[in-house]
């Protein structure tokens, strides 16, 4: 039976990066997965692929709707679902295998197939080859999620759909029901609509976007709305009917009432739980929380001694660079040194158009806490590069403790504010202070130079506010 320091179960953006660092600390490796190519749900059927939808989408509709206020005459354009598809399954192949070739290069010993801890130090893994048994000083689960289903609603793949369908229409619906208007439903409601279908949410809670800041989550729905996607807000869905031309579904509204929605398409994006069912975990001893989530301990060890668990399948955000800081710093304890995952400093983004961003806490969420916090804000339209990009809506937040003046979060609605997201990120990181953000030269013209308007305006020195 072969031998290795660690095995990982599981080759997702938490799991392939925690090989690839544990060989790079010297230790012998083996990684399994049951469904190659490697990179799990970010890079075949998440992050990157609903990027280049939105990307590819973005762009028809600008030429459809905003070329001609820059001078520029678009006639007949239209949009090629198999090109875009082909563009897809391009970029997510071109990463997918580069993935494969750290993993050569690491001399990770890739293992496909489905992999099962049989006991302390045993994996079992069961692949089209037949079974194979690996012994390992260290097992890490990186097994990530996947989408949650509707009891009454369950997926066909065709009418009724997830994540993963709606990244493969091969043709634009008619009409799209999305529930839940969270990251992924704001997201691919977002490319549907600009390709042409019919998009109408409908969302439990008062808002959209619900974790965010709620002002910043107001601001999108105002833009999402002025795209023409429709919103039922405080709205649930009561029951399903599939019907020859699509979905009938029955939504009871906070005030209205009960009505019925029909589309051709529903997706369902009401979140995503762990996968850990049936993984035969409790088994051995591993102990779940309430929410499936597996437990674990400050150096993500599980309940069984050298079994450790990182990413989607534990407690906190289901987000791949989570995952990847997570794998990291849990290689890293086992193999002696000291590392850790600032939890605070972990930025989230719905890459919707505005974009929003955000890193740290909320002043709402401060208020919560009890922490006085002093804010600080700057709108988009006043800055001279968001009117050239024709992109004014949005504002940036900049929330400070009161007394110590320490950055606690960060809060962008606005064009390209997933990249601008990590000066917040940063400064929380090294503990900088909203002055600090405020002091520090920014490029004229750029859109972060609202990032420092909104930081001087925490002390009422911002010059264009
Ligand atoms: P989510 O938790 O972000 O949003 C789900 C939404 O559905 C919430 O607004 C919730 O209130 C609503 N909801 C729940 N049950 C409902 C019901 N029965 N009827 C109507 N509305 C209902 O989950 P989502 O969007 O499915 O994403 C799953 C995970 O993947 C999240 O943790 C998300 O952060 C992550 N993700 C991150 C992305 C990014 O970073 N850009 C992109 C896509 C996903």
């Amino acid at each position: 039976m072969e031998k290795f320091d660690l095995t990982v179960l599981g080759g997702g953006p938490g799991g392939y990066v925690a090989a690839i660092r544990a060989a790079q600390l010297g230790k012998k490796v083996a990684l399994v997965e049951k469904k190659l190519p490697l990179g799990g749900t970010c890079l075949n059927v998440g992050c990157i692929p609903s990027k280049v939808l939105l990307e590819s989408s973005d762009l028809y509709h600008k030429a459809e709707k905003e070329f001609s206020k820059h001078g520029i005459t678009v006639t007949g354009a239209s949009m090629s679902i198999e090109q875009l598809m082909a563009r897809k399954n391009k970029v997510v192949k071109e990463l997918t295998d580069g993935i494969m070739i750290l993993v050569k290069k690491g001399n990770i010993h890739l293992m496909n197939g489905f992999g099962r801890i049989k006991a302390k130090g045993l994996v079992e893994v069961t692949g089209d080859g037949g079974i194979e048994t690996v012994e390992s000083q260290n097992i890490l689960i990186a097994v990530g999620s996947e989408p949650v289903e509707l009891p009454f609603l369950p997926f066909d793949g065709e009418k009724i759909v997830n994540s993963t369908d709606a990244l493969s229409f091969d043709k634009v619906p008619g009409s799209m029901i999305v529930i839940g208007a969270g990251a992924i439903g704001l997201e691919l409601g977002s490319v549907w609509k600009r390709l042409g279908s019919k998009v109408t949410f409908v969302e439990i809670l008062p808002r959209v976007a619900p974790f965010a800041d709620s002002q910043a989550s107001k601001m999108l729905e105002r833009a999402l709305i002025a795209q023409g996607l429709e919103f039922k807000l405080e709205t649930k869905v009561v029951s399903g009917e599939k019907t020859d031309s699509g979905v009938v579904l029955t939504v009871q509204d906070k005030s209205a009432g009960e009505s019925k929605l029909e589309a051709e398409k529903v997706l369902v994006a009401v979140g995503r739980r762990p996968a850990t069912r049936k993984q035969g975990l409790e088994e051995v001893g591993i102990q779940l929380d309430e929410k499936g989530r597996i437990k674990v301990d400050e150096n993500f060890e599980t309940t069984v001694p050298s079994v450790y668990a990182i990413g989607d399948c534990v407690e906190g955000a289901m987000l791949a660079h989570k995952a990847s800081e997570e794998g990291v710093a849990c290689v890293e304890k086992m193999a002696g040194l000291s590392s850790h995952v600032n939890y605070n400093a972990i930025p989230n983004v719905v890459y919707t158009e505005p974009e929003l961003a955000q890193v740290g806490i909320t002043d709402e969420e401060a208020k919560a806490k009890g922490v006085a916090v002093k804010t600080g804000k700057s709108y988009f339209k006043g800055n001279g590069r968001a009117k050239s990009l024709m992109a004014e809506d949005g504002f940036v937040k900049v929330v400070a403790d009161a007394e110590t003046d320490k950055l606690l979060g960060l809060h962008i609605v606005g064009p390209r504010a997933s990249e601008m997201i990590h000066e917040g990120a940063l400064c929380i990181e090294f503990e900088g202070t909203a002055e600090d953000m405020g002091i520090m030269c920014h490029a004229h013209p750029t859109l972060s130079e609202s990032l420092k308007e909104a930081a001087l305006a925490v002390h009422k020195k911002a010059i264009h506010g």
